[in-house]
């Protein structure tokens, strides 16, 4: 059977500091930190949404954590600001190794589906802007189930609608959160360390793998696979 990679999305393939540029007009110097903030806050009110039970979908996720962090730093944002923000958020970019990883990684034979917190529409739009929407076979997104990673139950949604099992079936990710939702799941996961200083939640449960890039992904878990 086809080994099945299910990519995350945002800070995996698609630079979330991508919005930097955009909010140097804001906050000048403190973009970066800004950026941060906002992405952080946008996880911690997708988990808490998660647990209350109380979902609504990412973008809200995103517009409720802009207006926090505007609040915190003080640089109030008028209606077109937000909406200029927003849109920002709505077309970030790939990162450099993407597209030949995802290139390579289909040409070795696998399956290859984007699995976000994000929308279905929001990410293909996302993956089409940044011009991937074709390397993968479809987008799985958490929306489906109403609740975000790391409930257990996304991931086996992921692997029903992928039509696979969890032996057979990767998520790729940045986020240590996700990759340790994943195993917890029973699939494997390649935790992609996308800066040295980057550090892995020390649960006592590790990723199958680590990668540094997305160029030798493929051969990685091929090698991988091999040894079992
Ligand atoms: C995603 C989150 C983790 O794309 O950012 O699923």
């Amino acid at each position: 059977m086809a080994i099945t990679l299910a990519f995350d999305v945002y800070g995996t393939l698609i630079d979330t500091y991508g919005v930097i540029a955009a909010l140097e007009k804001h906050v000048g110097n403190q973009a970066p930190e800004f950026s941060r903030t906002w992405r952080e806050k946008q996880l911690e009110y997708s988990f808490r949404r998660g647990l209350m039970q109380n979902y609504e979908n990412f973008a809200i996720c995103t517009g409720n954590a802009l207006d926090y962090t505007s609040s915190y730093f003080k640089v109030p944002l008028n209606h077109k600001d937000k909406e200029e923000l927003m849109g920002a958020y709505r077309i970030l970019p790939a990162f450099d190794d993407v597209e030949k990883g995802l290139a390579r990684a289909k040409k070795s034979g696998f399956r290859l589906f984007a699995f976000s917190n994000g929308s279905a529409d929001a990410v293909e739009a996302l993956l089409k802007n940044a011009g991937i929407r074709d390397y993968f076979i479809g987008v799985v997104s958490v929306d489906e189930m109403k609740s975000y990673k790391p409930n257990p139950a996304v991931y086996s949604h992921f692997l029903r609608r992928a039509g696979t099992l969890g032996a057979n079936a990767w998520l790729v990710s940045s986020n240590p959160f996700d990759v340790i939702g994943a195993i917890s799941s029973g699939m494997r996961a390649a935790w992609l360390k996308r800066s040295p200083d980057a550090l892995f939640d020390p649960w006592g449960i590790e990723p199958t793998l680590t990668v540094t890039s997305l160029l030798n992904l493929a051969e990685q878990i091929d090698q991988e696979s091999r040894r079992d």
